[in-house]
């Protein structure tokens, strides 16, 4: 039986919960898990560019006894020349677990389906699994709790990062509230997924048209860019249609006092965020950053543990 993470859902409420206070475990003792040990190595694979991912994973993996190995997708036989599944068949017989950033979530299924070591999406199309992990890791931080907390995300709800807040948040048991422009709002199977999800876990869903309204009474505001990796050729569409939806100084005045303020990163100060939230009091957005090292080390112990 071997156990995959290839978006959110893909463990319980319950299993959330366990990986994010292993998490905070592992913040305080970094060296205490040692799934990898021998050394076993874990592929780290690359079709879009990364920064926190590549350096976290990497590092985590080390931190577990293991060895990161990271292949860029471009300079292997992958990406046309070889299948996913032949690539699956030749991984699993000499790695751990095979961590995956790619475009279509396809791709992670037929990774998943002939695999029998852990395959881990660290970022596709339709969802951020991982980053979720730590932003809920961060706002339990922040805010000693998740359940009841209301999120509120304005910016593009149609994108991988919406995805992953609406149904990781849900299984949070939290409220969460989104504010796009109608044509960047969320898939409709993706809301009725989070509702169902809200539904069992004392949580909910709201699809907002005014920023203000989703940002009203927020305990969390978060926001990511508007033009996603693979969408750079839509620039300045997206930067006129998303006029009035970035994240302000007065926008936040409307959330609670309190309110904290994150973002996955990359950030694009004056666009999606002003550089005045994003660097100001609010901000906890490095301890987000770190927090994906802390998530994913529990994530993988998790899996391996899950795996056998
Ligand atoms: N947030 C995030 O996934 O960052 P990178 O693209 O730098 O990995
Ligand atoms: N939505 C962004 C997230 C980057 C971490 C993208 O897919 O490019």
């Amino acid at each position: 039986m071997v156990r995959h993470f290839l978006k959110d859902d893909d463990i319980s409420p319950a299993e959330q919960a366990t990986i994010i206070r292993r998490a905070i475990e592992l913040k305080k003792a970094p060296y205490s898990q040692r799934p990898f040990e021998g050394p076993k190595t874990v592929a780290l694979i690359f079709d879009k560019t990364s920064t926190r991912t590549r350096v976290s994973f990497a590092v985590g993996v080390a931190d577990l006894g293991g060895v990161p190995l990271i292949i860029d997708s471009q300079t292997s036989q992958m990406g046309g020349k070889e299948s996913v599944a032949d690539t699956a068949r030749v991984l699993e017989r000499q790695v751990a677990a095979i961590v995956w950033r790619t475009y279509a979530q396809a791709g992670l299924e037929e990774m998943a389906a002939n695999s029998s070591v852990p395959v881990i999406n660290s970022l596709s199309d339709d969802w951020h699994p991982c980053q979720l992990l730590a932003d809920l890791m961060t706002i339990h931080e922040h805010k000693g709790q998740l359940a009841g907390l209301k999120l509120a995300y304005v910016g593009d709800a149609s994108n991988n990062m919406a995805n992953s807040y609406l149904v990781a948040c849900a299984m949070a048991g939290m409220t969460v509230s989104i504010a796009a422009p109608a044509e960047y709002l969320p898939a409709a199977t993706v809301v009725a997924r989070a509702e169902n999800i809200a539904a069992e876990t004392g949580g909910s869903v709201e699809v907002h048209g005014d920023p203000v309204l989703a940002v009203m009474h927020a305990d969390v505001v978060v926001t990511d860019t508007w033009i996603s990796m693979g969408q750079e050729q839509e620039k300045a569409k997206r930067i006129r249609d998303f006029n009035g939806f970035g994240v302000s100084a007065e926008l936040m005045a409307h959330a609670k006092p309190g309110a904290i303020f994150m973002h996955c990163l990359p950030a694009y100060r004056g666009y999606e965020v002003s550089a005045e939230v994003l660097d100001g009091p609010q901000s906890v957005i490095w301890d987000e950053a770190e927090n994906r090292l802390h998530a994913q080390k529990a994530l993988l112990t998790f899996l391996a543990e899950h795996t056998k």
